[in-house]
């Protein structure tokens, strides 16, 4: 069967992983959640005190790029794959709310952004991918022959990550989560750099009001046509 790349860009939040990894589970292709990438970069970057508060080293952070690998390894009890920070895997501590809080920062340097599209570039290359984040049907993979945009109101996608963090046993609140998603969809469509806009060919999916079942229905038929 002829192997196509899907692109799933938009705003934080809006399932895009989720829906990515049915995909790709579905069609026997990979998955590559590229934000894993930037929390990545941005928790190397917390870890060695270059990230704070009140400050951000980004000349030290660029300087420290090559130190910087960051790989994926199929988890075969999950369904896909984890991200490692250097062999030590990350998966978890990616997706608390404090690097929620400066990932957008670290992915607006430039240097920052070409490292990890280069390795993203090299993981499509022989196609029957799915890669999801803000920039792929843009910047990454312009020639991809499926591009998704994926969007739905702030609030729902604040309950949305509210409710997995809880889950997860985070102690935050609602206020604080939504806060975030919005300064976090702000940022990335305000940057300099592969800033988030609809690609002109992007099909849009607004998923409020759409149950997950409903959601990879609608997604798989456009994926089957486009194959
Ligand atoms: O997808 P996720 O919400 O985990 O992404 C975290 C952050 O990484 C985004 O808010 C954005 O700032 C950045 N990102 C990006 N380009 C991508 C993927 C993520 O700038 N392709």
């Amino acid at each position: 069967m002829n192997k196509i790349i899907i692109a799933i860009d938009g705003f934080s939040s809006t399932g895009k992983s989720t829906v990515a990894k049915q995909l790709a589970n579905y069609l026997g292709y990979i998955y590559v959640d590229t934000g894993a990438m930037y929390r990545a970069v941005t928790l190397y970057a917390m870890q060695k005190g270059l990230i704070n508060k009140d400050d951000f080293n980004k000349e030290a952070l660029i300087y420290q790029l090559p130190n910087i690998n960051i790989s994926f390894k199929f988890n075969e009890e999950k369904g896909f794959a984890e991200v490692y920070l250097n062999d030590k895997n990350v998966e978890k501590a990616i997706r608390t709310l404090e690097v929620s809080g400066f990932v957008s920062q670290v992915a607006t340097l430039l240097e920052v952004r070409q490292k990890l599209v280069e390795q993203q570039h090299k993981m499509g290359k022989d196609k029957g991918i799915v890669m999801d984040g803000r920039d792929i049907g843009t910047v990454v993979f312009p020639e991809a022959e499926l591009k998704l945009f994926m969007t739905a109101s702030a609030e729902i996608r604040a309950k949305r990550r509210y409710e997995e963090l809880i889950k997860r046993g985070d102690k935050i609140s609602y206020e604080d989560v939504l806060k975030n998603v919005k300064e976090r969809d702000f940022m990335d469509s305000n940057r300099k750099d592969s800033p988030l806009v609809k690609s002109k060919d992007a099909i849009e999916i607004d998923n409020s009001k759409l149950t997950l079942e409903e959601q990879f229905n609608k997604i798989l038929q456009l994926a089957k046509m486009a194959i």
